[in-house]
């Protein structure tokens, strides 16, 4: 499996600006990449969560860097108030989310997120209820339609419903459901027709959105004066949800205010050395 590039990293740092004492909430652990920078730029502490179980490896080596200054609990990152009350903390200096799958998940094949995959249609990145072979099962076709266009802006989101519900017996793997797609939809550039379809279920079986709008709602009580929220986003549905509550919030201008007026978005450098990062944009809300 190869490493997960962090995306944004020296951005994220400068903006949250690490400092001895502080403590930083790090609600989407992944490979550590953030967490251990921010360890490494100061003697501060770092609590983290992540959904996924196939974490744990690398927050174990953290750990056993940094025993005194790191923590990771095996969860969501809605649940941060249960989290922090765990461990007897009552707010933060700063929090950041790096939204989206590590390069662990895509590249393990048994999760299906990946359309050339001949895993099952899973999806899941942990702490789940359904997958996403159990969506295409219990949705009727316009529901799944619902799905698909809600959540990707997909404009076939109907001829791909019915395509899929028509060869249904025949979707093992998430190549056959990507093969659904490509029957029903032609191909015009770069992009596989599937790609859209893929981002709806993926987002809808993880409740992606919820878990966004939930955290940034319980996370301004939780942030000390100075402190900040940080999302580094990949889709313009993410985009939109973190630019409007951070808008929302600047109106209270003695409260808070947005640090980042533009996204932050990677530089051509970063995108060569790391094509994945392309779509990243980064916000900042700081509370005053
Ligand atoms: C892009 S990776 C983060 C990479 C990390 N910043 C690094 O530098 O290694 C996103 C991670 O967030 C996790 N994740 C996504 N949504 C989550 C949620 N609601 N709660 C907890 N973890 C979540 C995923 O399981 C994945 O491991």
């Amino acid at each position: 499996m190869s490493e997960h590039i962090p995306v944004l990293l020296n951005e994220v740092l400068s903006i949250l600006n690490p400092s001895d004492g502080k403590t930083y909430f790090d609600g989407t652990f992944g490979g550590g990449g953030y967490s251990r920078a921010i360890l490494e730029k100061a003697n501060c502490s770092v609590v983290a969560c992540d959904r996924d179980e196939l974490v744990m490896p690398f927050a174990e080596k953290l750990h056993s860097e940094f025993p005194s200054r790191f923590s990771f609990t095996h969860a969501r990152f809605s649940e941060i108030k249960k989290i922090l009350a765990q461990q007897n903390i009552q707010k933060l200096d700063g929090i950041v989310l790096d939204l989206g799958l590590s390069n662990f998940q895509l590249e393990d094949e048994s999760r299906g997120f990946s359309f050339n995959s001949k895993g099952n249609v899973d999806m899941t990145m942990g702490l789940c209820n359904e997958t996403a072979m159990d969506i295409i099962h219990r949705c009727s076709e316009e529901q799944l339609a619902n799905i698909i266009y809600t959540f990707s802006e997909e404009r076939f989101s109907r001829r791909i419903a019915k395509s899929i519900k028509k060869n249904l017996r025949n979707i093992k793997t998430a190549e056959d459901l990507a093969n659904a797609v490509r029957a029903c939809v032609r191909r015009t550039g770069r992009i596989d027709q599937a790609t859209k379809t893929f981002q709806a279920l993926r987002i809808f079986v993880n409740r992606e959105l919820e878990e966004l709008k939930f955290i940034l709602n319980e996370s301004l009580e939780l942030l000390n004066s100075g402190g900040k929220i940080i999302v580094v986003s990949f889709h313009s549905l993410e985009d939109r949800i973190v630019k409007s509550f951070f808008r929302e919030c600047g109106y209270q201008k003695d409260a808070f205010q947005v640090i980042t007026k533009k996204p932050i978005a990677p530089s051509e450098e970063e995108i060569e050395i790391n094509p994945k990062s392309r779509s990243a944009k980064l916000r900042c809300l700081l509370r005053l």
